[in-house]
């Protein structure tokens, strides 16, 4: 086996490879001045090759990705998993108008061609129930961070309440409640534009309690700001959010902030200063089994 990382998730791609025991090269970059990418992989490959890339910022990695996996094949690569602990493309799901491209299936497509399995953390499915659905004639595994989001909660605040801060949010909070004993319950979103979203707090009151707003990923932070005010407009003693996947664009994380979110903890997928539990053992985990099982 032989996993490989680009050089700027070395990090992750070296936490990976300790909790795997398997080693691990880098695909070095070079870009160019007209901003193409030389990619340079071990001259041989192993016929097991796992390729780790996170997809945040995807339109910029993805032409690297798809030369990356081309060329592990060329060198040697027979079987190649793709580990991207965040997804892209996931959300557009159907043509919410006519002409509206449905990226989530092309992509899928696309990824299908080129390897044999992908796994991933929390993945944004809507009206798409598994991973495999993507990836036609594929292994997709979809991992969830929320029960690890759930214990780190748990542990330092044992009486929180747990609140989606949209219907989607749902599955999450449930996976991270039941599994630690916390109660929850689950907000309505309406969004009107890529920065105007409004959040409906659900019949339950919140308070002086503890609320902890959990989701699969924070983008602008406008859907967290707006729970967060709703939260605190209630009386809650404080908010707190935990999030998988920390993208936090722009002035984000301030906005989430100025809401009066007081901390951030987010998992490893996306890093951040906010990461406060790690994915890989569960990924590494995912890597065993779909090795054991092939
Ligand atoms: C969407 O339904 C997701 O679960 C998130 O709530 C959403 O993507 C967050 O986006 P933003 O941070 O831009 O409000």
């Amino acid at each position: 086996m032989q996993l490989l990382a680009f050089d700027d998730e070395a990090a992750l791609g070296q936490k990976l490879a300790e909790a795997l025991a398997w080693p691990l090269a880098v695909v070095q970059r070079h870009r160019f001045p007209d901003g193409e990418t030389r990619l340079r992989l071990p001259p041989a490959l192993p016929r097991s090759v796992v390729l780790l890339r996170g997809l945040q910022d995807p339109n910029a990695k993805l032409t690297e990705l798809l030369l990356a996996a081309a060329g592990a094949r060329e060198l040697g690569a027979a079987h190649l998993t793709l580990v991207s602990p965040y997804l892209a493309y996931m959300r557009q799901d159907m043509a919410f108008s006519p002409g509206e491209v449905v990226s989530q299936r092309h992509l899928g497509a696309l990824l299908a061609t080129v390897f044999d399995a992908v796994i991933t953390v929390d993945p944004h499915l809507h009206r798409v129930a598994t991973l495999d659905e993507v990836l036609p004639g594929r292994r997709g595994l979809a991992l969830t961070a929320a029960p690890l989001l759930g214990a780190y909660v748990a542990q330092r605040m044992p009486h929180a309440l747990l609140l989606a801060p949209d219907e989607e949010a749902g599955q999450w909070v449930r996976a991270a409640a039941v599994a630690h004993g916390l109660s929850h319950a689950v907000c309505r979103k309406q969004r009107h534009g890529d920065h105007e979203v409004d959040v409906a707090l659900p019949d339950v009151s919140v308070r002086g309690r503890a609320v902890v707003l959990l989701d699969d990923v924070a983008s602008t932070g406008r859907t967290l700001a707006a729970a967060a005010r709703g939260a605190l407009a209630q009386g809650a003693a404080s908010v707190d959010v935990a999030v998988t996947h920390a993208l936090f664009i722009g002035d984000a994380l301030a906005q989430v902030h100025a809401a009066g979110v007081r901390h951030v903890f987010s998992s490893d997928c996306v890093p951040h200063a906010s990461n406060a539990v790690s994915v890989v053992p569960l990924v590494a985990e995912a890597l065993h089994s779909l090795v054991q099982q092939r």
